[in-house]
């Protein structure tokens, strides 16, 4: 039986040899600040797959670190995670269809040893103006998968992507693995039963994306000028099959892990493996996610990054798990994983801190929170009713810091409803009275949203601050040199660059030395406005957005930096004080990460 490591090692190795470049995962941040999270292996190489931008090789493979939430409610049950680890292998303009299928059978049967017998696929049927995909079908066939097992759907299953509004994308064929009937868990009629029945027996494991068409936002479909393979395989799933489990959980992913709060709960994982293993699954996903630079706050990012951290205070006390055990849980999850993410150990102490401040802040509202809830709860019942009104659940989460869909499970666990659309309507009420303006998205933070006009200053200086770093990296390490992820508060940028080695002390020096001349050179920053085509042929800095806007705007800091970017910054680089690296570290495989100042 396969380790995890080995299933890992063996993917690398394999599309290694068949002359594909091994990629680090980029962060979970992405640099497209008007995405929120990396939740495709995909999303580093998007100008490469819609052909902006000429890659540098033509094959890639990764294992990326990834996050949705479009599953946080479907956590619990056997095969889904908000954070889990994708396996990818990418051809830009290069092998398609044939070869993708190809490889993937070929690692599938002679090196993971699965049995064809086992393997099902679906393809894409066809639908509006894209044409059914009898080509992908006939490959499979002659590779020996029977007609029986190749079945046909339409957009929803097998058409993926753009990542955002727009982007690259195209029909899918995906493989999926029969548990078999034994798993079956619905009794199911099997002359209909097959992928994408979610009775249990069959579990998606690899998805091939045949990219080839381009998406506008006004959902128009136009064939790409390039034509590329992005696939993409769970690891978690895969390494459930590989070792015949029935789910992720009992695999050498998550044994330790759940071992471990089955030692230090009181309440055993047999009488509510749910909250068992939700709390296994955010509390990886908390760990990655401040690994990452994510901090707690009201919005964005750090929001979705406090929800999880409620919903794991909430169910941690359902199975009466103490706040020290989570401590250590955290440890166990640093230490297992920072074999491969050597950015989790580097981070410890600050993931331990930061979730520890989150649970002395919310534990006590929890309390509250839930007394508040009963009383609502026992209200209802006097009246007959069984739906909480949109203004009771705002007063939970506006009060007690509830987050929607805490509330939402409370709500279900008795039976319960909630009305959700007039919850939205109080939301959006709250913030017109609150928060006038704009909602400009900036370095992860809603820069409008900060009143505070001395923070508003930093943070501008320091986002400006990092155009120059990154154009003197380009200069002093090379122009290969590009962001692959950022954070600002208002004392600190923080900076992820793509290079393997430790800065020597003159690179280091003569980086800041570069950036400190342009602030005393007192260079005028201009904003203008274009497409991403022209912005990119001015000579302005693009890499590695997920999404475009039709116009872009483009930052140039006078003649040394140009960048597109969503700004704001100061209007002439004498604003900016002195500029100090704090520190420089590795930030995961092929990774640096640079923390810098300005006094
Ligand atoms: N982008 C595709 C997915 O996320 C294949 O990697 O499923």
């Amino acid at each position: 039986m396969f380790t995890s490591l080995q299933i890992r090692q063996i993917f690398l190795d394999f599309f290694q040899k068949k002359g594909h470049r091994l990629v680090p995962s980029s962060s979970l941040i992405p640099a497209d600040p008007t995405v929120l999270f990396t939740s495709a292996g995909m999303q580093q190489f998007i100008p490469y797959l819609s052909g902006e931008i000429k890659p540098p090789y033509q094959r890639a493979c990764s294992i990326q670190k990834c996050f949705r939430t479009s599953d946080i409610i479907n956590v619990g049950d056997n095969f889904h995670h908000t954070f889990f680890e994708m396996l990818g292998n990418w051809s830009f303009n290069d092998y398609f269809k044939e070869e993708a299928i190809t490889f993937a059978l070929e690692l599938l049967i002679k090196h993971y040893h699965l049995s064809i017998d086992r393997l099902w696929i679906t393809i894409f049927q066809g639908e509006g103006d894209i044409d059914s995909d009898q080509k992908t079908k006939q490959i499979w066939q002659r590779h020996g998968i029977p007609i029986e097992h190749i079945k046909e759907f339409g957009m929803a299953d097998n058409f993926w992507g753009p990542v955002g509004a727009s982007g690259p994308c195209g029909p899918c064929s995906e493989i999926h693995y029969d548990c078999g009937i034994e798993d079956c868990q619905q009794k199911c009629d099997l002359s209909h039963c097959g992928p994408n029945c979610h009775c249990g027996r069959f579990v998606e494991i690899w998805n091939l994306v045949f990219m080839e068409y381009f998406c506008s936002p006004n959902k128009k479909y136009t064939s790409l000028p390039v034509k590329n393979i992005d696939t993409g395989a769970g690891l978690e799933r895969l390494t459930a099959i590989l070792q015949n489990k029935q789910s992720d959980y009992q695999t050498d992913l998550w044994k330790p892990i759940m071992d471990k709060i089955n030692e230090l709960a009181i309440i055993d994982y047999s009488i509510n493996p749910r909250a068992h293993r939700i709390i296994a699954d955010h509390l990886r996903a908390i760990v990655f996610l401040i690994a990452d630079g994510v901090l707690p706050s009201k919005e964005d990012k750090g929001y979705v990054l406090r929800r999880l951290i409620r919903r794991l205070i909430r169910h941690a006390r359902l199975i009466e798990l103490v706040d020290q055990s989570i401590f250590v849980l955290i440890q166990l999850i640093v230490d297992k994983f920072s074999i491969i993410y050597p950015e989790l150990k580097q981070q410890q102490e600050e993931i331990q801190v930061i979730v520890e401040k989150e649970i002395i802040k919310f534990r006590r509202a929890l309390e509250k929170g839930l007394k508040q809830f009963n009383q609502i709860r026992q209200q209802l019942i006097n009246q007959q009713k069984n739906k909480l009104s949109g203004e009771q659940v705002f007063h939970l989460y506006d009060t007690y810091g509830f987050p929607l869909e805490m509330t939402k499970e409370l709500a279900q666990e008795k039976g319960l409803t909630i009305n959700e659309v007039d919850f939205e309507k109080e939301v959006e009420k709250h913030q017109r009275i609150s928060r006038a303006g704009a909602k400009k998205k900036f370095g992860g933070l809603g820069i409008a949203t900060i009143t505070d006009k001395t923070i508003k200053q930093e943070i501008t200086c320091l986002h400006t601050a990092m155009h120059l770093l990154q154009q003197s990296l380009r200069i002093v390490l090379g122009t290969e040199i590009h962001q692959m992820g950022s954070d600002i508060n208002s004392e600190r940028l923080r900076f992820d660059f793509n290079y393997p080695d430790k800065l020597t002390e003159e690179q280091k020096q003569a980086v800041v030395k570069l950036v400190n001349q342009q602030i005393k050179n007192n260079l005028s920053v201009i904003i203008e406005k274009m497409t991403y085509q022209n912005a990119i042929e001015s000579g302005a800095l693009g890499f590695f957005k997920e999404k475009y806007p039709a116009e872009v705007k483009v930052y140039s800091i006078g003649q040394f930096s140009r960048e597109i970017c969503a700004g704001p910054h100061a209007q002439q680089t004498s604003e900016l004080g002195e500029f100090k690296i704090i520190s420089e570290k590795s930030s995961g495989a092929g990774v640096r990460r640079i923390k810098a100042v300005l006094e």
